[in-house]
């Protein structure tokens, strides 16, 4: 996929109805890397979420289930098994973010935690790079206040 082609996901999405599984992102980054990876992000991004002076406070105390939602997100995502969708049906990003007041701050916030857990995770170039470009643009098309 070139970076001028918008993901299906970057599109809001109908909130009832049929909506095709999204398009899988190329090069298939779960068929290079396996599962690991993606749990050591998901461990990784909530730890520094877990220290965050600010952002913490939007997250739930126990943090098992977020992370498990992220890493299995994720492995769904970069092209592994479905189990996300399995478990809880169509992502829906936008809508299941709509609770939370995600402002050009917070989104600022959640981008550093992710670049950091990456780091923090040792996930090596060229890899590194193509998932901040999917943070990055995904977590500005979640932003859902001024
Ligand atoms: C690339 C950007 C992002 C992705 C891929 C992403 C993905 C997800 C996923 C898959 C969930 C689980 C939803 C569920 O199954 O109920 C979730 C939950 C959540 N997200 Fe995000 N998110 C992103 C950006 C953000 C941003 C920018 C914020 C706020 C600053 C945020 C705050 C939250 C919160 C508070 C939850 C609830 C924790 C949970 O129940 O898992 N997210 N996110």
């Amino acid at each position: 996929m070139s970076a001028e082609t918008p993901h299906p996901q970057d599109r809001p999405l109908p909130v009832s109805g049929a909506v095709p599984v999204p398009q899988q992102p190329s090069p298939n980054l779960y068929a290079l890397l396996g599962p690991e990876p993606f749990w050591r992000i998901a461990r990784a991004f909530y730890a520094r979420i877990d220290v965050h002076p600010t952002m913490r406070g939007m997250f739930p105390a126990d943090l098992e289930e977020p992370i498990r939602n992220q890493a299995e997100f994720l492995i769904q995502y970069f092209g592994g098994p479905t189990e996300y969708s399995d478990r809880k049906g169509h992502p829906r990003l936008r809508m299941r973010h709509m609770p939370f007041a995600i402002d050009v701050a917070a989104r600022n916030g959640w981008v550093a935690c992710m670049r950091g857990a990456l780091q923090d995770a040792g996930i090596e170039q060229p890899h590194r790079d193509a998932m901040m470009a999917y943070f990055e643009r995904t977590a500005t098309f979640l932003m859902n206040r001024e």
